[in-house]
């Protein structure tokens, strides 16, 4: 036989993914394949985050100047997100468009343009290109071909929208209108929080042994946080006994989960935490009173608030921090938390170091990341090398519709979660797709 007799065209393999299906409409079930499959990670990486969605890029006030730039990241694409020296905000791929090296390798800047230390391509603060070395080649050699046009060969650009100061970005051509993709139950409470210019505090950064949507799972479900944050219970930051409610964007994926502060009684608190291993302590005191102080920065009693927008966005309000944090996937078992925290620009020095004090209550180092860091680990740890049909079981709060709740004991905004979730990636059951 010669090499051209043989086929090239053999069947292409069949899709891994095919037939796989959520085992219960309302999203009751997750499959824990989801948390460790390698083609379901790739196919997130293309159908979510490079897919219709918006993603969370950075605050505005993280690019206050011509110039300034910030490298992030969405899903696993490095992303420059950049205000031009006009003054738009931009954001583009940070992968040079000759042969693909990193072009801006510090995390935070001002520049008038980036030069790619490979080749010396040079972009302006758009990512145009705008400068490649020997184009027209030297004494008479070498060079491009003369139908090389520099605008053809800029750096990948993303779509970006702003709102209140957030900076949100799309790899997808026609993405939804911003507001719509949102949803009044997000918009509602973003407008809540982003009312004048915001000051960036500082950063934390979390590595975490997980998958990325075991956080999102987390970050969605209220109840646990009464019961694994044992301090928030015991100081009254947070309880499932006080008032509360979980709101749902149309879709599910994104969630608004808040609490009222003194809004139950010693009894109420006694009388939910029976069986849970004294939890709950009624004796216990801080020697420094002055991390709880709480001056309320607005006059809804919201002690708590955690805003979730699918894919990889959370705003929270806890007491008197403010913080976003991104959700930065690093394949099946491990994924980077970024937190920005940030007060107002007008807040007085006082201010500023009582949300820069009780702060570390609730970054990686404080009492509340770092448990639900170790909560999804002990998850991931436990499910990998499990069966395939295995799952989790969801029904705090109820099954059937997925809808809004006037209280926080409930799991309604995981499964919210997964129904957008499923739907995106083409796993939905045919009646819930
Ligand atoms: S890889 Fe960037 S200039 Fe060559
Ligand atoms: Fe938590």
């Amino acid at each position: 036989m010669k090499l051209a007799d043989i086929p090239v065209h053999a069947a292409a393999p069949a899709d891994p993914l095919d037939g796989f299906r959520w085992p219960t409409d309302d999203f009751t079930r997750t499959p824990y394949r989801v948390f460790t499959d390698e083609a379901i990670y790739q196919r997130e990486m293309e159908r979510i985050f490079r897919g219709p969605v918006w993603n969370y890029l950075a605050l505005e006030a993280e690019v206050p100047e011509p110039g300034s730039y910030k490298t992030v990241q969405i899903g696993n694409v490095p992303v420059v997100v950049s205000r031009n020296m006009q003054g738009e905000v931009t954001a583009f791929v940070n992968r040079c468009a000759h042969r693909g090296a990193t072009v801006v390798r510090q995390e935070f800047g001002r520049a008038e343009g980036h030069a790619c230390i490979y080749h010396q391509w040079n972009y302006d603060s758009s990512g145009d290109l705008c400068g490649v070395p020997y184009r027209r080649g030297l004494n008479g050699c070498g060079g491009y071909p003369k139908d090389f046009k520099p605008a053809e060969h800029g750096l990948q650009k993303l779509r970006v929208a702003l709102y209140k100061g957030l900076v949100f970005g799309s790899f997808a051509d026609e993405p939804p209108e911003l507001l719509a993709y949102l949803g009044t139950n997000i918009v509602t409470h973003l407008d809540r929080i982003f009312v004048k210019p915001l000051k960036v505090l500082g950063y934390h950064r979390q590595r975490i042994s997980a998958n990325w949507k075991l956080y999102f799972e987390n970050i969605k479900d209220p109840y646990h946080a009464g019961l694994l944050h044992t301090f928030m219970a015991t100081f009254g930051v947070y309880r499932s006994t006080q008032k509360g409610h979980t709101l749902l964007s149309p879709g599910g994926g994104h969630a608004v989960v808040y609490s009222v502060t003194n809004t139950d009684s010693v009894e109420s608190v006694v009388e939910a935490y029976q069986g849970t291993d004294n939890k709950y302590q009624t004796d216990f005191a801080l020697q420094e009173p002055g991390l709880l102080q709480w001056s309320p920065d607005f006059h809804d009693g919201i002690g708590n608030l955690i805003v979730s927008v699918f894919p990889n966005m959370v705003v929270h309000q806890i007491l008197n921090t403010f913080a976003t944090r991104q959700v930065r996937p690093l394949g099946t078992g491990a994924m980077e938390l970024y937190w920005t925290y940030f007060g107002f620009e007008d807040d007085a020095a006082e201010r500023t170091a009582a949300r820069l004090q009780q702060l570390n209550l609730v970054g990686p180092a404080g009492y509340i990341s770092m448990e639900d860091g170790e909560a999804i680990r002990l998850v991931q740890q436990s499910i990998t090398g499990e069966s395939r049909d295995a799952t989790s079981f969801i029904e705090m709060g109820g099954r059937g519709p997925i809808v809004d709740a006037d209280h926080v004991v409930t799991e309604v905004c995981t499964r919210g979660l997964w129904q957008q979730y499923a739907r995106t990636m083409g796993f939905a059951p045919e009646a819930a797709a």
